[in-house]
């Protein structure tokens, strides 16, 4: 399968996804990473090793989010691509883009959903006094965060913990959650025939 990561910044979840992947057997290639924004710095590391990548910045479509997605469309279709991982891709889809991939769109999220969709996770986490965080790897719907569960790890929240603490404990877990959702997914599990049908959670 020709996966694309999609990202907007650090790209440690895609540098794990490529490292993965480049394993014998591994039922996907990362065949693009895709980013936003120009000054990503996951975007040279995937050069680096010799990953095609692609930048789509949403600035010269002004509020015009439909021109971003065609153009993030077109691109993604020139390099024949199957599958999406999102991966800090930090942009809202619309119904129109996630339409077009149903069923073959993975994000991943810092919080075990459906606790804590959007932002500061980790904060909000400690903050509801939470004993245990982590993070989930779901098929993209519409709704933000909410699409069925892939695949889920949990990490203990620790007493003294700050967001940047927690932050660093689950971010191993998505390294490590991430390319086995993308193994699940790309080996077979709820593929496109079914779009509809999600491979059930899993326990890790
Ligand atoms: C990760 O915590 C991911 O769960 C969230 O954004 C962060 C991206 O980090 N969606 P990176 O760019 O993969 O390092």
């Amino acid at each position: 399968r020709r996966v694309a990561v999609l990202i907007s910044g650090r790209g440690s979840n895609m540098a794990a996804l490529l490292e993965a992947a480049a394993a014998p057997g591994f039922p996907a290639e990362v065949a693009l990473v895709l980013s936003n924004r120009a000054d990503a710095a996951g975007l040279a590391h995937a050069a680096a090793r010799g990953v095609a990548t692609a930048v789509v910045e949403s600035r010269p479509h002004g509020r015009d989010r439909a021109a971003h997605e065609r153009a993030v469309q077109s691109v993604l279709e020139a390099h024949g691509i199957e599958l999406v991982c999102l991966a800090g891709y930090m942009r809202i889809l619309t119904p129109w883009l996630v339409g077009r991939w149903a069923g073959r769109m993975l994000n991943i999220h810092p919080s075990l959903l459906p606790a804590f969709p959007g932002l500061d996770t980790h904060q909000r986490a400690i903050a509801a006094g939470c004993t245990l965080h982590g993070c989930t790897v779901h098929l993209v719907t519409e709704e933000m965060d909410a699409g069925p569960i892939l695949a889920q790890a949990a990490v203990p929240v620790l007493p003294g913990d700050d967001p940047d603490t927690l932050a660093a404990r689950v971010l191993a877990q998505e390294h490590r959650l991430y390319p086995l959702a993308l193994r699940r997914v790309a080996a077979g599990a709820g593929w496109a025939a079914d779009p509809g049908a999600a491979p059930g959670a899993a326990p890790e």
